[in-house]
């Protein structure tokens, strides 16, 4: 059982279908006693990753110095981690790429992480619209030799709020108490 536990937000939208996919998944970890520390990427400043390759000289060591310094802080102290986005063109949004790119920082150091989970909502009617990201998904959980936690797919939805009240909330409120 993890006891920290790091959640990457990639939704724009404040409170709408992601944030509430991932609310559910908040409130399960921290009913079964888990600490959470959640980042609603969007609002933060991160730069994407230059590729410079200062951190494999300085393991850890980002030569961006922006807001993602304090997430990699927190997967340094994390056992479990949770990615959650909406769908956008087929893969998960700019803004949780672009933090997930920035964790490259990491690979030389390591990570304590020992499995993840990924959330997600789409627009379009199936659910094969999120095959794109789930692809990306469970190859950085093999790369990483991490557990894979949890698979949630929310479709059909537009509008903020829509998503209350649908069976697809029920899968991460579990997936958050088991993780
Ligand atoms: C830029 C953009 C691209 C999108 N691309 C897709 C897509 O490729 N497939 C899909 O099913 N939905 C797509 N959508 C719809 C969103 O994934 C969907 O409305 C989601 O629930 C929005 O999440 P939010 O309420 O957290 O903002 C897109 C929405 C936007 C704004």
């Amino acid at each position: 059982m993890s006891d920290n536990i790091v959640l990457l937000s990639g939704s724009p939208r404040k409170n709408g279908n992601t944030d509430r996919l991932a609310a559910a998944c908040i409130a399960g970890a921290k009913a079964a006693g888990k600490n959470v520390t959640v980042f609603r990427v969007a609002d933060m400043n991160i730069a994407p990753c230059l590729n410079c390759n200062a951190c494999f000289k300085h393991p850890g060591v980002c030569a961006r110095k922006d807001d993602m310094a304090e997430i990699v802080a927190a997967i340094l102290k994390a056992d479990a981690m949770i990615f959650a986005s909406p769908v956008y063109f087929f893969g998960v949004s700019a803004q949780l790429k672009t933090a997930i790119d920035r964790m490259y920082v990491l690979l030389k150091l390591g990570m304590p992480v020992k499995k993840a989970a990924l959330l997600l909502t789409c627009g379009a009617p199936l659910i094969e619209a999120a095959d794109p990201s789930i692809a990306m998904f469970r190859h950085i959980v093999s790369y990483q030799k991490w557990r894979e936690a949890g698979i949630v797919v929310a479709p059909n939805l537009h509008e903020p709020g829509e998503i209350e009240g649908r069976p697809e909330l029920a899968a991460p409120k579990k997936i958050g108490e088991e993780l």
